[in-house]
This record gives C-alpha cells, sequence and structure tokens, in this order.
C-alpha cells in the first residue's frame, strides 16, 4: 500500500496526522505500508516556489492513492490563480483527471442531535453526492480580468461542459444508484443555461441504458431547498463542479457538521484522492480543535475502494460509531453531556476503539 500524504494547510496538518494514526493501527503489520509525504499548498510554495510543486505531482503520480488534507489560506484570493495554495488542489485533480468526486452524507445516530435541522427530518439520513469535479466554471475557458471596451475593469470565467464530460460522470452515477436504492436525482440550472441544457439532455440519455434506476431531475435553486425541507428523499445526487461544491456543504450541516464529511475523487480505476470536505479552517487552526472524523472516514472510503479492504473500512467506520456512542465530542458535534476532546484525543480514541473491538 503505497499512500502519498499531503496535509496541506491550516488544520489538514491536525486531522491528516490522525487519520494516519488510524491507518497505521488498523493496517498494523498485515501489510506492507508505505507512507510518503509530500508537499502542497503554502508547504509546496515554501518547498520549491510552487503550491504544486513538480516532486509532489510525481509523488502522486507513483502512489497508489492520496490521503489529502486541506489547502487555502485568507488572503489567497489575492494571488494569481495558479500559485495560489487553495489552487493545488485543483490542478491536482485535473492533472490525475479524477472526475468523480463522492461525498456522502451520512448521519450518526448518535448525532441525531447535533444537526441544526429537527431530528425527524435528518434521522436515517443516507445520501451520496456525485460532484463532477474537472469541468465545469472552474476550469472553463476563457477565465481572466481585464479591461473592457468602455475602460471598465471586469473579470469573467466560463461554465463549460463536452458531451463525454457529462457522459462519463453520468455512467458511475448510476451504477452509484444500482448499488444503493436505485433513485437518481440530476442537478442542473437548464431552464437558464444552455451547458446545463446539454447536461440534462447527456443524463436523460445515458439514463436509458439503465432502465432500473428512477432518474428525476431539479434545478440546483429547488434542490437546495429540498435538501432542507426533506433531505431523505434524495438517493444519489449527480451535478456539476460548483453546484456540487455549494450542495455538498450544504448537506454537511444535514450530519451535524462538516467535520464529518469525508470524500473520495476516484478516476478510472481503483487510484484515488481522499480528502475531508473541509477546508483548512484558519479559525481553528494550530489549536487542537478540529474534528478529524472527516478525514478519518475518508480514510475509510480509501480502504474500501483504493484497497478493496471492506474489512478494515468497517473496522475504522464502526470505531467512529463507537467513540460517538461513548459521548466524545469536538466542539463542532459538542452536545450538552458529551465529553469534550480535542483533535489528537479524538484520533486517539478512534484508535483505541478499534484495538478494543
Ligand atoms: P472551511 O471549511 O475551512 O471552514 C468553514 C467553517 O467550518 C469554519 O468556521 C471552520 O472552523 C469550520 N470547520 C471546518 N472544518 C472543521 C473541522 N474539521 N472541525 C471543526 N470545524 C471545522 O471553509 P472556509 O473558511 O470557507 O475556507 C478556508 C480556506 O480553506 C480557504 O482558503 C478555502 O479556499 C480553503 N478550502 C479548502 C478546501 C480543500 O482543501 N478541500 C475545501 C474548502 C475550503
Ligand atoms: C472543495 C473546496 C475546493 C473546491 C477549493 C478549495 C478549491 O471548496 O474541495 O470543496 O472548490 O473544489
Ligand atoms: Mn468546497
Amino acid at each position: 500500500m503505497k499512500i502519498a500524504v499531503m496535509p496541506g494547510d491550516g488544520i489538514g496538518h491536525e486531522v491528516t496526522a490522525q487519520a494516519v494514526k488510524v491507518l497505521k493501527a488498523v493496517v498494523g503489520h498485515t501489510q506492507p505500508l508505505e507512507l510518503v509525504e509530500a508537499a502542497i499548498g503554502q508547504a509546496g510554495i515554501d518547498a520549491a516556489g510552487d503550491p504544486l510543486p513538480a516532486a509532489t505531482s510525481e509523488i502522486a503520480r507513483k502512489a497508489d492513492a492520496i490521503l489529502f488534507g486541506s489547502a487555502g489560506m485568507p488572503g489567497d484570493e489575492a494571488i494569481p490563480f495558479m500559485m495560489r495554495p487553495g489552487a493545488s488542489l485543483l490542478r491536482l485533480r485535473k492533472e490525475l483527471g479524477l472526475f468523480a468526486n463522492f461525498r456522502p452524507a451520512f448521519l450518526f445516530p448518535e448525532l441525531l442531535g447535533a444537526s441544526t435541522l429537527k431530528p425527524e427530518v435528518v434521522e436515517g439520513l443516507d445520501l451520496m453526492i456525485l460532484r463532477e469535479l474537472t469541468g465545469d466554471v472552474y476550469f472553463g475557458e476563457p477565465r481572466g480580468s481585464g479591461i473592457n471596451a468602455m475602460g471598465e475593469r471586469e473579470a469573467f470565467n466560463t461554465m463549460r461542459y463536452s458531451e463525454p464530460e457529462i457522459e462519463r460522470v453520468a455512467h458511475v452515477a448510476f451504477r452509484t444508484a444500482r448499488s444503493r436504492q436505485r433513485r437518481l436525482c440530476s442537478v442542473d440550472k437548464a431552464n437558464v443555461l444552455e451547458v446545463m441544457q446539454l447536461w440534462r439532455e447527456v443524463v436523460t440519455r445515458v439514463g436509458r441504458d439503465y432502465p432500473d434506476v428512477e432518474l428525476t431531475h431539479l434545478f440546483v435553486d429547488a434542490a437546495a431547498m429540498q435538501l432542507m425541507r426533506a433531505p431523505k428523499q434524495f438517493d444519489v445526487i449527480v451535478t456539476g463542479n460548483i453546484f456540487g461544491d455549494i450542495l455538498s456543504d450544504a448537506a454537511a450541516m444535514l450530519t451535524g457538521s462538516i467535520g464529518m464529511l469525508p470524500s473520495a475523487s476516484l478516476a478510472a480505476g481503483s487510484f484515488g484522492l481522499y480528502e475531508p470536505v473541509h477546508g483548512t479552517a484558519p479559525d481553528i487552526a494550530g489549536k487542537n480543535l478540529a474534528n478529524p472524523l472527516a478525514s478519518i472516514l475518508s480514510l475509510a472510503m480509501m480502504l474500501r475502494l483504493s484497497f478493496d479492504q471492506p474489512d478494515n473500512a468497517e473496522r475504522v467506520e464502526r470505531a467512529v460509531r463507537r467513540v460517538l456512542a461513548d459521548g466524545l465530542r469536538t466542539g463542532d458535534i459538542y452536545q450538552s453531556g458529551c465529553t469534550r476532546v480535542g483533535t489528537e484525543e479524538m484520533g486517539a480514541a478512534v484508535v483505541a476503539a478499534m484495538n478494543a473491538r
């Protein structure tokens, strides 16, 4: 198991360290484990003058999987796009062709009271958001800024999808729905945008190959509303890059905290990048306050999807459930009567729960 470890910026370091601790404990001596740490984000700039150094890309390409923390810090926006710490992740996703981003929103029953929504709205929640990750307005050309004909400053980005890009993510979405409750909701903005008209047309056509999957469509504004009103109506949601970014943060709150949401970014085959959905959380970075469970649950996804180790993935997930049942909580999921712990204590508790089985 050759794993590239990229902690990145802010709380990325703190949460990734806990996931690595869990990884070492779960794999134990049963398999050779090779961890290669690589600099990315600000660390990449410090080491090589580039947020995504060539050496880091090289390590990524040689690995079986990547464990990623988070990248980007306040003030980033002023730096040219390619040189921003946060853009390192976008470049890595594009370089590695990681077009299928799975963001499962699953509510642990122990966290029923931690969600800001009423318990009956979220109880039993288990939905999968599939976000297309290498297209859309994130990468569309032309992009840039300048002075227009009126002498005013302007800036522009382009929302773009090609038919093959939509097709391949649609196939992944239907196959994912098949492995679950066979319901797929495609989210777009086909009422306004040509690119999203194409999205809806292609998803509908691909759907004819999957007559056993029920396909529905929602406009993204209505989808956001439905996600808050009655999230359990969804099984799998497939959507473009920017809508998926926004909807998955919203879905995080259904599960209690953004600190609980893991993700897997896949290309074809078993290679994948695994990262928590949250960012670098500059407001709590370096204080041992961050919830490491999203990172630890991302590791479980890695064990299942890149290494075909469902038993080990379940061991990790069961251990997470156990510490929650024992009442351990970081600040973001704290409920009265529970025991408040820091990042490191939470990681150590997951390891202990795994060993105690
Ligand atoms: P954020 O996700 O970093 O933080 C949003 C809020 O959630 C903050 O209040 C933060 O304290 C809290 N939070 C996030 N993760 C948490 C955790 N594990 N435990 C407890 N609380 C947690 O989003 P932001 O503030 O909008 O972005 C900060 C920086 O991170 C920006 O530079 C942004 O570009 C970057 N970012 C990176 C990634 C990534 O690397 N995948 C994702 C999102 C944002
Ligand atoms: C995410 C993040 C990234 C994105 C940023 C950091 C580039 O918000 O992974 O959700 O927008 O994709
Ligand atoms: Mn995001």
